[in-house]
C-alpha cells in the first residue's frame, strides 16, 4: 500500500539527516528513505528514527553506519550481478566464510554489522519481514504469555530487542560465533537499556545449541552453512514441547557469507520438515522487481514453526 508520508527535519531529524548523508555521498541509495517512508509511513519512521537516535545520536556516528551501509550495499550489488549470471555462489567453505567476515572485527563492525542493521530499514524485505516477526511471533508470545527466548545468530540484536520493547516482562540470550556481533548486540541491547534482561554468550551453534527454548529465533544463519539440515535438527532438539520457532533465510541472495544457495521457500520449508519441525505460518519477500523477467531477485523467507 502506498502511503503520502514525509520525512521532515522537525518530525524525524536523524532519518532526515541520514537521507542527506546519502543525497551528498551515497547517491545510488538517496531514494532509499523516501521510498520507505512512502510504503511503510509513520509507524516505519518512528521505528527507524527511534534505532538512529537511540544507537547513532551524534552526527559522526550515523555518518560512519551510513558509511558502512552503502559499502555493504555495493559488495551486496556487485554479488549479486554476478549471481544473475551465474545462478550459483562462489564456491566457498564455512571456514572461509568464517574468516572473511565474522572474525573480521573491523569487517563486522564497520560494514557488516551497521549495514545489516540499516537494511532492515531501508529493504522493503528485510522490513516487511519485521512486520511479519510482529504479528506471526511476538504477538502470540504476548498472548502466550511467554518470558524467555533465545536467539541464534543473533548479529546485530534488532530481533532480540524487539521482543524485549514488546514484552516487557521477557528476559532472552542471545547466542553468536563472532565476538564482534557479541560486542555490537550487547552495547545495542544496552542502549536500548536492556542490559540487565539480555546477555549474548559466544558459541558455534552448528556444534552445539541450547538445552531447552521455548520461544527460539534465528533470521538468516540457514544460508551460512554447509549442512543447514544438521543445523536445523539441533534447533529442533532444543525446542521445548509446545515452543515455537522463528526461522528465516535469504534466498537468492548473493553476499560474502552466503554459501548455502536456497532458490525457493518450498526449498527451505523442505529442510524444516526434514528436521522434525511443523509450518504454522510463511512469509515471502522481495528486495525489488526483477529487473528483466526471469532475473532473479533476493527474497526473504521466514516461517513460524512448531
Ligand atoms: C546474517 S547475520 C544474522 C542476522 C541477525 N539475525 C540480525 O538480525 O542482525 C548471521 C549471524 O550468524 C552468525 N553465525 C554464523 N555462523 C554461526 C554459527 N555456526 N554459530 C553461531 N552464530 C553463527 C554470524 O556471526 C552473524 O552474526
Amino acid at each position: 500500500m502506498t502511503q503520502t508520508f514525509e520525512i521532515t527535519a522537525q518530525g524525524h531529524p536523524r532519518l532526515s539527516r541520514m537521507r542527506g548523508i546519502f543525497a551528498e555521498q551515497y547517491r545510488f541509495s538517496r531514494d532509499l528513505v523516501d521510498r520507505a517512508a512512502m510504503a511503510f509511513g509513520k509507524p516505519w519512521a518512528d521505528e527507524a528514527e527511534e534505532t538512529l537516535q537511540v544507537l547513532f545520536s551524534d552526527d559522526e556516528a550515523l555518518a560512519l553506519a551510513v558509511k558502512g551501509y552503502s559499502a555493504f550495499a555495493l559488495d551486496s550489488m556487485r554479488r549479486q550481478a554476478r549471481f544473475e549470471k551465474d545462478l550459483a555462489y562462489p564456491a566457498k567453505t564455512y571456514e572461509e566464510a568464517a574468516r572473511e567476515v565474522y572474525f573480521n572485527d573491523d569487517h563486522m563492525m564497520g560494514v557488516y554489522l551497521p549495514g545489516l542493521l540499516l537494511s532492515h530499514f531501508l529493504w522493503p524485505h528485510h522490513y516487511r519481514q519485521l512486520e511479519f516477526f510482529d504479528t506471526a511471533f511476538v504477538a502470540p508470545m504476548r498472548a502466550a504469555g511467554g518470558d524467555r527466548f533465545v536467539e541464534v545468530g543473533v548479529g546485530t540484536g534488532l530481533y532480540s530487542r524487539r521482543l524485549l520493547q514488546a514484552l516487557p516482562g521477557a528476559t532472552g540470550h542471545g547466542l553468536d560465533i563472532s565476538p564482534a556481533s557479541q560486542a555490537y548486540a550487547n552495547r545495542h541491547l544496552s542502549a536500548f537499556g536492556f542490559g540487565d534482561r539480555y546477555q549474548v554468550h559466544l558459541r558455534d551453534v552448528a556444534e552445539e545449541a541450547e538445552a531447552s527454548a521455548s520461544w527460539l529465533v534465528c533470521v538468516e544463519v540457514l544460508e551460512h552453512l554447509e549442512d543447514p539440515v544438521t543445523f536445523l535438527q539441533t534447533l529442533r532438539r532444543t525446542l521445548a514441547p509446545g515452543g515455537r520457532a522463528f526461522i528465516t533465510a535469504a534466498l537468492d541472495a548473493a553476499n560474502a557469507d552466503h554459501i548455502y544457495l536456497y532458490r525457493t521457500s518450498e526449498q527451505v520449508q523442505a529442510h524444516l520438515e526434514a528436521a522434525g519441525f511443523a509450518l504454522e505460518q510463511a512469509f515471502l519477500g522481495a528486495a525489488y522487481k526483477p529487473v528483466r523477467a526471469g532475473a532473479p531477485v533476493p527474497l526473504a523467507a521466514a516461517f513460524v514453526v512448531l
